[in-house]
């Protein structure tokens, strides 16, 4: 059932972009080179070693008995330096893992680049993703084991890694780098877990999301009126994951992806349908590659968590309806996360042409954490939210900044 749900959803997302494709250029096309589909199916792992960096694989156990994986890349190829390395972490986004920070290769990959710039970079997996699917009693197969969203990301995984991290390193403090969800699973646990305020000296936002009421996704506006008749439904049918990696990636990675293929068009908007689009940024050489590592799974809650952010306007905890919120949070309303307990130094940077990290949400971010020391707009209009992460000026338009940045905080 599970499956037939996926066909159906990358069914639709083929047929809204086959209706956004119209002008694609199709005379860019070169032969699709073996590396490029070695890349889209390596691992983190593998794929960090190919390219001559070292890594290393860390499990952690979370409070609540998910097992996570972590991506170590303690020091560069180049800087190689290997004692005394500020530690820095870094979180990835909805339906992605810590392959987000590497798929670029070492001249555009965060991870290398840091590792380069001389700290030791530590990469989280949410529960639920390519790398995070054991629990100590649960099964993939069961609804008990999806029953999360973003919430449980901040408030369980992230405390879970970044005290391994710290145990493992001795470091007091470290500086986190996220991206998308991997900065809302930030203020869910600086804001309910105020003594990890302490454990950062820095924190920097890509594309950061915690207010959502002004997100221009088409796609993602038509249907969030419906979420939560969308965990009804998912419920009802026995879907408690949306989009793990598995062999759709294969095939997108592999066949509907590689660049002579007529379908190459439609694998460019599947992914930025949702997300807003760059033509001029985007590598359609590097697409297999990322259509290979994205989308990396998700549960269902997470989406509809994000639903009701965008219905209400507010950034707060999961509605369960009325009666379950009374018994969870003693009010029938879901209480708002208290942004005015974060108090780490932040810094945000988020682009005009972001669908899904609006400026103007940003903005209403800025102006309820007061931590915030910093607010940097990418110097590009047509940059949006995949950019961040995959954009072939990324190093040049933020990186660099954030490295400059992150310099002051050692
Ligand atoms: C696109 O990616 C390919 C393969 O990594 C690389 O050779 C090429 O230089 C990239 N193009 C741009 C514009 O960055
Ligand atoms: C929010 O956090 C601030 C700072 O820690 C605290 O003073 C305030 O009482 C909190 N508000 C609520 C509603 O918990």
């Amino acid at each position: 059932m599970t499956l037939n749900l996926i066909k159906l959803f990358v069914v639709l997302c083929l047929f809204f972009a086959r209706i956004a494709t119209s002008n694609i250029d199709f005379s860019e096309f070169r032969n699709t080179d073996p590396e490029i589909i070695e890349d889209a199916t390596l691992d983190t792992f593998t794929l960090i070693r190919k390219y001559g960096y070292p890594c290393e694989i860390h499990r952690v156990y979370t409070e609540d008995k998910y097992v996570l994986e972590m991506h170590r890349v303690p020091y560069g190829k180049e800087n190689s330096v290997r004692e005394n390395r500020p530690v820095v972490f870094l979180q990835h986004g909805l339906l992605s893992s810590s392959a987000e920070f590497v798929l670029m290769r070492p001249d555009k990959g965060l991870a290398y680049l840091l590792a380069e710039a001389g700290y030791d970079v530590w990469m989280g997996n949410a529960r639920g993703n390519t790398y995070s699917r054991k629990h100590a009693s649960l099964q993939t197969t069961s609804s008990a084991f999806w029953k999360f969203s973003w919430h449980e990301i901040g408030y369980y995984d992230l405390p879970a890694m970044i005290d391994y991290v710290i145990k493992e390193t001795g470091v007091q403090k470290m500086q986190y780098v996220a991206f998308s969800q991997g900065t809302t699973a930030f203020w869910v646990m600086t804001s309910t877990r105020p003594e990890y305020n302490d454990k950062f000296t820095a924190m920097h936002a890509m594309a950061p999301i915690a207010y959502v009421g002004n997100i221009r996704s088409p796609v993602i506006r038509a249907l969030a009126p419906f979420t939560n008749s969308l965990e009804r439904i998912l419920k009802l049918i026995g879907a408690n994951e949306i989009l793990p990696n598995g062999n759709l990636n294969k095939l997108a990675g592999e066949k509907l992806c590689v660049e002579e293929a007529i379908t190459q068009s439609l694998c460019t908007n599947l992914l930025f349908l949702f997300c807003g689009f760059d033509a001029e940024q985007l590598n359609k050489t590097m697409l297999p590659v990322v259509m290979g590592h994205t989308p990396a799974g998700a549960s269902a809650r997470q989406f509809v968590h994000f639903g009701q952010l965008y219905k209400s306007n507010r950034f707060a905890r999961f509605d369960h309806g009325w009666w379950s919120n009374r018994r969870n949070y003693g009010s029938f309303r879901p209480p708002s996360y208290n942004l005015s307990a974060i108090r780490v130094p932040i810094f945000l940077h988020y682009a005009d042409n972001d669908w899904l990290s609006s400026p103007k949400d940003v903005d209403k971010l800025f102006k309820e954490v007061k931590s915030v020391v910093g607010k940097y707009r990418v110097p590009l209009d047509k940059f949006n939210h995949l950019d961040f992460v995959f954009a072939n000026d990324a190093k040049t338009l933020i990186y660099d900044r954030i490295i400059r940045i992150m310099s002051q905080f050692l």
